[in-house]
């Protein structure tokens, strides 16, 4: 048996060290500094858009986004229900309220064939403001749908890519210039995390990005207690401190700067698991749409009903061989949380609610190698075949 094989362990380098320790000895620890203003920009460049906004999280970060809308009370956001909650958070502390989506089973993120039809049911009131597609895992979202629905309605969209850093789109396969572009760089705003088993991380963090001069300006005034610029400590709105602070941009800084050997290892591990697991019938994989290049963040799995366990049993089994696994997200509509609230109650969405109960991720990190990788289908392949 092998020693304890973790979901995933963030890698430090050399350049990480440096651009921290120049914090350190210059003292410039809080939010000023000058790996702040870095990091948004190569991360919005990298990306393809005009403005990043460095904040303290992920989760934070959609706060933002969804707090440039100006929604209110009641106002109506789409959102998958295969998400973590952060999503549905972001709408329901700015006072809106989510609409959920099932999943694609193969892709696992919003199922774009449902969007029409829940936007016909629910457009005549006026109240519906905004998308969030979630790429969820690594993988993309099919984006050309979403972008011809923002536009029939007047919706606004807000990418979600806290799960795919450098992930690609095929933009506009159907039309004679398609163009790859990087998730993150293709909607109205987009948010990031930068949380430790991110592809790219600043131990917490996260940044939105938008091309809009506008957005760009209220995201600065939210994330800085909506501080009046003509009068210091004068206030006519309610503000976060979503700050970043300049020690955690200068590892982010020093990540992006090799994002390229990342994504490849990323999609490396992908491929080798892929090629190992994909005679096991009774288990799918995750999928590479022809217009996709997904990041496989984390490499999930999603048992067939015939298998006569679901994913937390399988996952105890793998823990006993020194292999540590996640589950699936629960669905958004399943959250006792929300059930509490009053919201989703009686919603059933199957897809979602069986690759809860059947899905779980294997270890997917950095330093993964390869033994460990054979080790793990080598395992699996004992206990399911
Ligand atoms: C899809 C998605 N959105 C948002 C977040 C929130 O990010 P954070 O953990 O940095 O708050 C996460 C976190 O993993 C996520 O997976």
């Amino acid at each position: 048996m092998l020693p304890w094989i973790p979901v995933n362990e963030p890698i430090l380098k050399q350049k990480e060290l440096e651009y921290v320790t120049e914090c350190i000895s210059s003292g410039w620890i809080s939010s000023a500094g000058h790996f702040i203003e870095d990091f948004e920009r190569e991360w919005a460049s990298y990306c393809g858009m005009k403005y990043g906004l460095a904040m303290s999280n992920g989760t934070v970060a959609l706060q933002a986004a969804i707090g440039c809308l100006g929604l209110k009370p009641g106002d109506h956001v789409l959102i998958p229900s295969f998400t973590i909650i952060s999503c549905a958070l972001a709408v329901i502390y700015n006072g809106g309220i989510p609409v959920l989506i099932d999943c694609d089973p193969d892709t696992w993120c919003i199922d774009v064939k449902q969007l029409e039809n829940k936007i016909e049911d629910i457009i005549k009131d006026g109240k519906l403001k905004a998308i969030m597609p979630v790429h969820i895992y690594g993988h993309p979202v099919d984006m050309d749908p979403i972008l011809a629905i923002s536009k029939k309605y007047g919706l606004i969209v807000i990418e979600d890519a806290a799960e795919a850093h450098g992930a690609e789109y095929l933009l506009g396969r159907n039309t004679e210039k398609p163009t790859w572009r990087r998730c993150g760089g293709m909607a109205h705003l987009s948010a990031f995390s930068f949380y430790a088993n991110k592809l790219i991380t600043t131990g917490e963090g996260g940044m939105v990005l938008t091309n809009d001069p506008f957005y760009a300006e209220r995201l600065l005034s939210l994330r800085n207690l909506c501080f009046n610029k003509k009068r210091r400590f004068h206030h006519e709105e309610l503000g976060y401190n979503f700050r970043m602070t300049n020690i955690q941009a200068a590892i982010g800084l020093a990540q992006v700067e090799r994002i390229e050997e990342i994504v490849a290892k990323k999609r490396y591990i992908g491929q080798y698991y892929r090629e190992r697991l994909k005679e096991i019938p009774c288990i799918k994989l995750p999928v590479e749409r022809e217009w996709a290049k997904q990041v496989y963040w984390m490499y999930g799995i999603v048992l067939d009903e015939n298998v006569n366990m679901n994913a937390n049993e399988f996952a105890e089994i793998l823990k006993k061989h020194n292999i540590e696994t996640r589950p699936f997200f629960l669905g958004i509509h399943e959250q006792p949380v929300f059930h509490k609230m009053g919201l989703f109650t009686g919603e059933h969405l199957p897809v979602t609610e069986r690759i809860a109960r059947k899905g779980l991720y294997l270890p997917s990190g950095l330093t993964l190698n390869e033994s460990q990788i054979d080790y793990v289908t080598e395992v699996i392949k004992k206990v399911l075949l």
